[in-house]
């Protein structure tokens, strides 16, 4: 099943929560960006805006571009069978972390840069639910898709493939109503869309013609 998560760094702030409200009916659950300056030269949602949309119930997908993802972490409150990102980059014990991540009864996901080689995340394919394939560099909504991810996302399928785990494939980064349907052809199945939902005027149209675009495929 194809799941889309709008990005809701890409949603203007002055409207997040009647965004969110209209949304919610009809997409997976949100993707969040959290960001500390550092990993990535920008700030994105607050903790407090991460766990006020939290606290509406439905599981959300964190993504954390952050150095060290275990200390933000300790500052949520999500629904069980939240999705919780960290990069490969990052400064972090990666089954350690995934433990405290399983402990909670949320997911573990590790995203990967994209001039990050893929063996660096391949010794992991086996305790995460899903690898996040960034096809833009972190920090921005609103930049173009990176076609090289195509590659990528390909090459994690095949390894999937020949090992049977059954961690999903998530791209995050420049997908629209053009792209999205070759991701899907290519073995992704879980996406964070920011300006492809937003820069339309009514994000819930915009997000209807992302869903009809997945009904086309027949895999
Ligand atoms: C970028 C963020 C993305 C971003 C996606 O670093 O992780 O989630 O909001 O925005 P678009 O879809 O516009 O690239
Ligand atoms: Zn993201």
């Amino acid at each position: 099943m194809i799941r889309i998560y709008p990005s809701l760094l890409a949603a203007n702030p002055e409207y997040l929560q009647e965004e969110v409200t209209m949304l919610e009916p009809y997409c997976a659950g949100f993707h969040l960006d959290v960001m500390d300056n550092s990993f990535v030269p920008n700030v994105a949602l607050s903790i407090d805006t991460v766990n006020r949309i939290a606290q509406r119930g439905k599981p959300v997908w964190v993504h954390l571009m952050v150095e060290k993802p275990d200390l933000f972490y300790a500052q949520f409150f999500l629904p069980t069978d939240s999705l919780i990102s960290f990069h490969i980059e990052s400064q972090i014990d990666v089954l350690r972390f995934v433990k405290i991540i399983r402990e909670k009864k949320h997911k573990a996901s590790i995203a990967i840069n994209p001039k990050t080689p893929l063996e660096h995340i391949i010794p992991f394919l086996d305790i995460v639910d899903q690898i996040l394939i960034m096809s833009v560099e972190p920090g921005h909504s609103g930049q173009h898709f990176l076609e090289k991810s195509f590659e990528k996302i390909a090459a994690l399928v095949t390894y999937r493939q020949k090992s049977n785990y059954s961690l999903r494939v998530g791209v995050d980064g420049g997908i629209n109503q053009t792209n999205i349907k070759k991701l899907i052809e290519t073995g992704a199945q879980d996406f964070a869309i920011g300006s492809g939902i937003f820069k339309d005027t009514y994000s819930v149209d915009a997000l209807q013609s992302l869903i009809q675009e997945t009904k086309k495929i027949i895999l």
